[in-house]
């Protein structure tokens, strides 16, 4: 990377990044603007400003990141309800590239979370493609998400490049948000854990998902993994962690997990 740039990004990260609601019709133009340079959708996939203005009015959640006047990066929620119980479901979190790594998904996230509260909501859910590796981490160990439901090609086909033309895989994220585990990650206490399984998605797999001739690659590890954490899901085990090793490999820590240590329905 050039000097030029790295000092681009430092410069970023120091500046003051306010985190907060989005109400206006150009704003939310710019979430479908940040959309098209995050994920590369075409049309037919990008959310139209209208659904966010939605999403806002009707008990969702539109949070932006704002450097100065400008919108860097963005979480959107909607509203959810679920045997007799509502949560809210985060359907986008985007951080602009220069942005990035410099703590402000966690933000974004942490402002969801202090929103959804003080609105009395007790879960909030996403879901994540379980390849990617930054996003897992982030999700299970650094805001204390566990995960136990699969969906494989969640949205069916994406045009987005991130997704490498591969089915769209997810699981979903259940991040309890006042339970013991989510404070105790969120404080940085480390959270004991009894580990009964693991499965494993190696640093190469963005590289296999670009490259046509490695893709093979990735798509069988999709299925490997697809299968291990369908096994595991019916066993009745969840991913309650996740550790990154020196390479860049990403595991996924199944264990029990138990609605009654923080007496919630799910
Ligand atoms: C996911 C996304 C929102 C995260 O935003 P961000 O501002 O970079 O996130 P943060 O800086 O708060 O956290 C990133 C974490 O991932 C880690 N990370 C970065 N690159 C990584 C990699 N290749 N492998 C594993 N972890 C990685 C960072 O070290 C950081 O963890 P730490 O706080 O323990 O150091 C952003 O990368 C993005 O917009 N991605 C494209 C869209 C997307 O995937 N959205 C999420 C859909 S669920």
């Amino acid at each position: 990377m050039s000097t030029e740039k790295q000092t681009a990004i430092e410069i970023r990260r120091e500046a003051q990044i306010d985190i907060r609601p989005l109400t206006t019709l150009e704003e939310f133009e710019r979430c479908v603007v940040l959309q098209l340079e995050v994920w590369g959708y075409s049309d037919g996939d990008l959310i139209p400003r209208r659904v966010f203005l939605v999403a806002q009015r009707i008990g969702g959640q539109v949070l932006g990141a704002f450097d100065g006047d400008t919108v860097v990066g963005f979480a959107m929620a909607l509203p959810g309800y679920r045997k007799g119980h509502s949560y809210l479901h985060s359907h986008m979190l985007a951080v602009l590239a220069d942005y990035r790594n410099a703590g402000l998904g966690r933000r974004l996230k942490l402002a969801q979370r202090e929103d959804a509260l003080v609105r009395g909501f007790d879960l909030m859910e996403w879901t994540f493609d379980p390849l990617e590796i930054k996003n897992a981490h982030l999700n299970i160990a650094r805001l204390g998400a566990i995960s136990r439901r699969y969906k494989e090609d969640f949205y069916g086909p994406s045009s987005s490049p991130l997704q490498g033309g591969l089915p769209t895989d997810r699981l979903y994220a259940e991040w309890w948000l006042k339970s013991p585990r989510v404070t105790n990650i969120l404080s940085g206490k480390t959270e004991p854990i009894q580990v009964l399984e693991r499965i494993t998605v190696p640093h190469t797999i963005s590289q296999w998902k670009q490259d046509p001739h490695t893709r093979s690659l990735a798509q069988q590890l999709q299925a490997t993994n697809r299968m291990a954490f369908e096994s595991a899901f019916e066993r009745g085990l969840s991913v309650i962690g996740y550790e990154r090793d020196d390479a860049g490999d990403g595991t996924f820590l199944l264990g029990s997990w138990s609605d009654e240590e923080q007496g919630a329905w799910s």
